[in-house]
This record gives C-alpha cells, structure tokens and sequence, in this order.
C-alpha cells in the first residue's frame, strides 16, 4: 500500500509528498465520459460495479496516492426523504425545499446499510479493486452546505435563504443542523467500518459566513462529527474560501485543513501552528491552462510547504471539465519528483 496520503495526515513524513485531486473521476478524463455514457452521476453513483470502475480508472491514469469513493454529498439526503436532480452544469435541484420547522419535522432518520447501501457495496467493490494500491478516502458534505442545498434548492451564490433562516428562525436551523448532523455521525462511522482509509468533510460555501456566525450557527456540528470519527481515520476539512475561518476550523479537530487559493500558503501554514496538515492548493484553472504557469506555481506551492509536516498536494477545488488529464499526470510527476527539504 501507497501509505504517503495517510502518512501526510498524521503529519508523519512521507518519502514524498502526495498529492490527488477532487473531482479527479470526472467528465473530463475520457474513461469517465466512457463508463458514463449517457447516464447521470446518480445512476453511475448507485451502481457499485461502475461507481468503482470509475474511481480506479482515475487512480491509475492520473498516478495520483489516493482514490475518493464516486458519490455526490447529496445522496444520503434521498434517504431523510429529500427529492432532488443533479442537473448538469447546474448542480443539485431540490424538489421541495425545506423553509419551515414542520418539513424538518418530517425528515426521517437515515440507516446507511439500507439507505445508501449501494454507497457502502460501492466502497467495497473499490477497495477490492484497487488491491491494497493505493487508500481510500470517504466524504461527506457537511450540515451547513447540505443545508443550503436543502433550503435555497438549486445552487446559489451567496446562500441568502438560508442565512434568512439562520437569522430569523434559529430554533429551525438547529433542528436542521442537529438532524443533518445524526445522519453525516452514521454515514461516515458505516463508510469507515466499510474500510475507508480517511474523511473529508465538505463544507464547501460555509466560507460566507462571519466568523461570528460561524461560532453561534455552525461549529458545535461540525465539532461533533469530528469528535465522531476520532481517531479512527484521519479527518480532513474542506472549505473554498475559507481564509477568515482558517482558526474556527482548526478548533473544531480535524487532522488537516483543505484551502483554496485564495490564501498563500505560507499564510495557511502560519495558521496551522503545526496542529493541522494543509491540503491544495493550485487554481483549478492553472491546471486547466497547463504550461509554464502551473509548472511554476506548482513549485511555488511545494517551495511554500517545505519543511512542514502535513502537505497533502491538491487543488483549491474540484478538476474543472475543460482540463486536459496530461496536465493533471504533469502535476503529478513535479510533486512526486520535488525534494522534500532544502
Ligand atoms: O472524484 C470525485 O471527486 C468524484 C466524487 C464526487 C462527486 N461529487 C461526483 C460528481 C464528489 C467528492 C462530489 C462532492 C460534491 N458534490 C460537492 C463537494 C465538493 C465541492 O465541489 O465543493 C458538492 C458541492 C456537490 C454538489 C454537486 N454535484 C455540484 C455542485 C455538481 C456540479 C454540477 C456540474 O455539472 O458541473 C455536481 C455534479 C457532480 N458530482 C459531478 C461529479 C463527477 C459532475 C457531473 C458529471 O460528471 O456528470
């Protein structure tokens, strides 16, 4: 087994620094847009055989030490009783979004082993399939963004709905969030008993929140779903703009921050104190746009992240459709190929 990824977790020092990227079993690698045809990310996700089909297939084109299991945050939410389309180049479409105490009331509890099964079948067909090559790593979204899916129904700038009801109903957003919380507890303690080597937390637009408002809103969920995973696996925190709540994140637990880059990563490192890794943190586009940029930004990042413990190389976001994979295998070979020290 490739332990680089989970050595970076537990800021031990891996003889090089991983890297892997998310969305990197998308529609733009060619075996992906194959496997898929002309169904939805949905209906690959249900199917085990595909859904582990497509995250080997990424690993082994890209090279890169580690595999994300092939679901969407908002799957577990079907079994709450949550309607919704993941439409493409849109994102996730609620039905009916929930604006009132009485449709959280009438939200039911999830049981990962019957609910998102096919999640669970999935991650066992991918763990056989990658044969001790390389670990892999778990998600969920996390309450508030899957609130604001939930709330605002289809996806939206600045979260306005919800931030509405933050504000003016807070006794409905605890329910929400508590409730959210119990599901995002069970679905990743059944993802780690299935032999996930580590979590990430998507919590991928609380970054328009006040620090503030993070504090009375947001944190004690998060703080719980942390203190849930323990020490099991390694758990890492994922927010895209997410440089004025670097210090909240820290204190919730997570093993590693993922940051985007919007922060340098010096800044990042500051930050961590050395209680916390750093996953990124590249422009998405730079890798799109490939060349001379993303070779020398590559570098700068790495050069950034020199003689800390804890790099895990990424992107600040999800791999954009238009990226050619050689730009990705070239990211690849320039990390795996940097010394470590000066
Ligand atoms: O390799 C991987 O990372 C794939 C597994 C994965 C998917 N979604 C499948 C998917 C993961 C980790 C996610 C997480 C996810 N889904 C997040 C958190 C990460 C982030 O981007 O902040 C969010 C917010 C969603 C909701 C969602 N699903 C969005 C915003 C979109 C994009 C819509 C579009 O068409 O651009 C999706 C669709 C989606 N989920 C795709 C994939 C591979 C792209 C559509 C496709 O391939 O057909």
């Amino acid at each position: 087994m490739n332990t680089t990824f989970v050595d970076a977790c537990n800021r031990r020092s891996p003889e090089h620094t991983p890297v892997w990227f998310m969305r990197q079993a998308g529609r733009y690698l060619p075996s992906y847009r194959a496997v898929k045809g002309s169904m939805s990310v949905t209906e690959v996700a249900k199917d085990p055989a595909l859904a582990s089909q497509v995250v080997v297939d990424a690993v082994e084109a890209l090279g890169v030490d580690a595999g994300i299991i092939f679901a969407d945050i908002m799957l577990p939410l079907e079994g709450m009783g949550v309607e919704f389309k993941i439409e493409e180049n849109v994102g996730p479409v609620v039905t009916n979004p929930i604006r009132d105490i009485d449709s959280v009331n009438s939200l039911r509890e999830v049981d990962p082993e019957t609910d998102v099964g096919y999640v669970l079948d999935g991650i066992d067909a991918t763990i056989q399939k990658l044969d001790d090559s390389v670990p892999l790593i778990g998600f969920s979204g996390a309450p508030f963004t899957l609130a604001g899916y939930m709330i605002e129904g289809r996806p939206s700038r600045d979260l306005e709905s919800t931030k509405r009801m933050m504000y003016r109903d807070p006794q409905t957003w605890h329910s929400l969030m508590g409730a959210l919380t119990k599901m995002v507890v069970a679905y990743l303690d059944s993802q780690v008993a299935h032999g996930v080597k580590a979590v990430q937390l998507f919590d991928s637009w609380v970054g328009c929140l006040s620090p503030t408002d993070y504090e009375a809103y947001v944190s004690k969920y998060t703080r719980a779903i942390m203190a849930s995973v323990g020490r099991k696996v390694p758990r890492i925190h994922f927010c895209a703009n997410s440089a004025s709540l670097l210090e909240q994140f820290i204190e919730t637990g997570p093993d590693v921050l993922s940051v985007d880059w919007r922060i340098g990563m010096g800044e990042a490192w500051r930050a961590s104190k050395g209680r916390v890794g750093i996953q990124g943190n590249l422009d998405p586009v730079l890798a799109l746009a490939g060349g001379a940029g993303m070779k020398r930004q590559t570098k700068r990042i790495l050069d950034e992240s020199r003689g800390h413990r804890g790099h895990i190389f990424s992107l600040g976001h999800g791999v954009l459709r238009e990226t050619d994979p050689e730009n990705l295998r070239q990211i690849v070979r320039s990390v795996h190929s940097a010394k470590r020290r000066a």
